[in-house]
């Protein structure tokens, strides 16, 4: 039966095509040629590999690219398997920009095709059959040469979103930014466990281990709270989030309000005003209002964030929670408030001997609070916090000065 005899279901939900294809995932690669003395190519994550003898490839562009025609045309073209750090460079290429190949690096092959700078690997060849597939064509690739540049794992595609390969083998690895994060929080030790006896709460203390995330590296209880705050739980760096691990490090806060998706004007304005009042104030505070409810959904999300490797679809769903919640962040309190039921206090431990109040990439957080008090009791915690992250500072200066070095030197913040 030929690709045109292939009957077409009555009924046929073109929804369910996609949504069940979309579970299963590809590389990307970028085919390219230059056309004219200008480099041309299109972004497709439908390569495969198909023969050996003779040695063939395939990708299957949609009839309607304006790029396929081009390569078509093309005597040679030249296909880029992306890594997995090469997202940008993939997204630049996939767009219709005619000026794409300006903004990635890419050399001339001996074919006189462009190979993509820092890919995975390189196949060169000629197209010489095309079959039409219905939307689709499946074209064939002759390759003359092939080789691995840069043996790193590839860019993967998978649900929409990009991501990379992990192994599932035995050899399960410790992770060293966990212990490098667990070292620092221990120079708090004595502050959390004065805090949360003092105030019969729970404290700890949160560690950046990526640009994307912190983790808890220390707790401490006092009282009789029952707070189930884990060691190694991520907590993602994202809108709002995090405020006062990134206030005082300019470079961290252009990351963060970049993780705002869309872009909303008024909405990167609200998060600069935030951000001021918390350095203003010196401390964040997250506030339950009136509304335990949604920020109980806000806690479940966090949750499945902290809990495994989300899939792109659940990954989109946990952001979208998280960025609902910002009415319960970068509060002000107003010297009349009373009744405050607050979730966290949380203060930076300032960089060591930096001159300029600078984000260290450690917090202290005081959480499960007594409620419906007072701004006066709010600030006494936050001013016996920020005293407790002043001796940490020193600390960090001091006897755990090697810990703090390591932890710099690790680069995890710039990751
Ligand atoms: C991850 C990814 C995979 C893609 N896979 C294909 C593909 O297999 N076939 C295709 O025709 N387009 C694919 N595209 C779309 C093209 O890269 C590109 O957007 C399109 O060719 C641009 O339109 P143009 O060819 O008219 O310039 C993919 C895009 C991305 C981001």
């Amino acid at each position: 039966m030929s690709i045109a005899e292939v009957d077409q279901r009555p009924h046929f939900d073109p929804r369910a095509f996609r949504d069940v294809m979309g579970h299963y995932p590809t590389g990307v690669v970028v085919v390219s040629a230059m056309v004219n003395e200008t480099p041309v190519g299109m972004v497709v994550g439908t390569f495969s590999s198909v023969s050996l003898e003779p040695p063939l490839v395939a990708f299957m562009p949609m009839t309607t690219s304006s790029t396929y025609p081009k390569l078509r045309e093309a005597d040679h073209v030249c296909i880029s398997v992306f890594a997995h750090d090469q997202m940008q460079a993939c997204r630049s290429l996939a767009s219709k920009d005619p000026e794409k190949f300006d903004k990635v690096g890419w050399t001339l092959s001996a074919w006189g095709a462009p190979m993509i700078d820092g890919a995975v690997a390189h196949i060169h060849g000629r197209i010489t059959e095309e079959v039409e597939a219905g939307d689709h064509y499946i074209t064939l690739v002759s390759v003359d040469d092939l080789a691995v540049d840069r043996g790193v794992t590839p860019l993967l595609f998978f649900q929409g979103g990009y991501g990379g390969f992990s192994t599932t083998g035995l050899s399960a690895h410790v992770d060293e930014s966990l212990i490098s994060a667990v070292r620092l929080a221990e120079a708090a030790r004595p502050q959390l466990d004065e805090l949360a006896q003092r105030f019969s709460c729970s404290a700890a203390a949160l560690v950046q281990i990526s640009s994307l995330d912190q983790t808890i590296g220390a707790t401490s209880y006092g009282g009789s709270t029952d707070a189930d705050e884990r060691i190694g739980v991520r907590i993602p760096l994202i809108p709002p989030l995090g405020e006062a691990a990134v206030a005082w490090s300019p470079d961290q806060v252009t990351a963060w309000l970049g993780r705002i998706f869309p872009q909303d004007e008024a909405v990167l304005t609200y998060y600069r005003e935030a951000l001021t009042r918390v350095r203003e104030q010196g401390y964040a505070v997250s506030r339950i209002n009136h509304d335990p409810a949604g920020y109980d959904e806000l806690n479940e999300a966090l949750a499945e964030w902290a809990g495994a490797e989300l899939t792109p679809a659940r990954d989109r769903a946990v952001r979208t929670t998280i960025a609902q919640s910002r009415q319960y962040f970068g509060c002000a309190l107003d010297e009349v408030d009373t009744n405050i039921d607050l979730a966290s206090v949380v203060v930076p431990v300032f960089a060591p001997e930096a001159g300029e109040p600078t984000n260290s990439g450690l917090v202290i957080r005081l959480g499960n609070l007594p409620s419906g008090v007072d701004a006066a009791t709010v600030r006494e915690w936050a001013t016996a916090l920020q005293e407790a992250a002043a001796e940490v500072s020193r600390t960090l200066a001091g006897p755990a000065a090697k810990d703090y070095r390591r932890y710099t030197a690790a680069g995890l913040r710039s990751a």
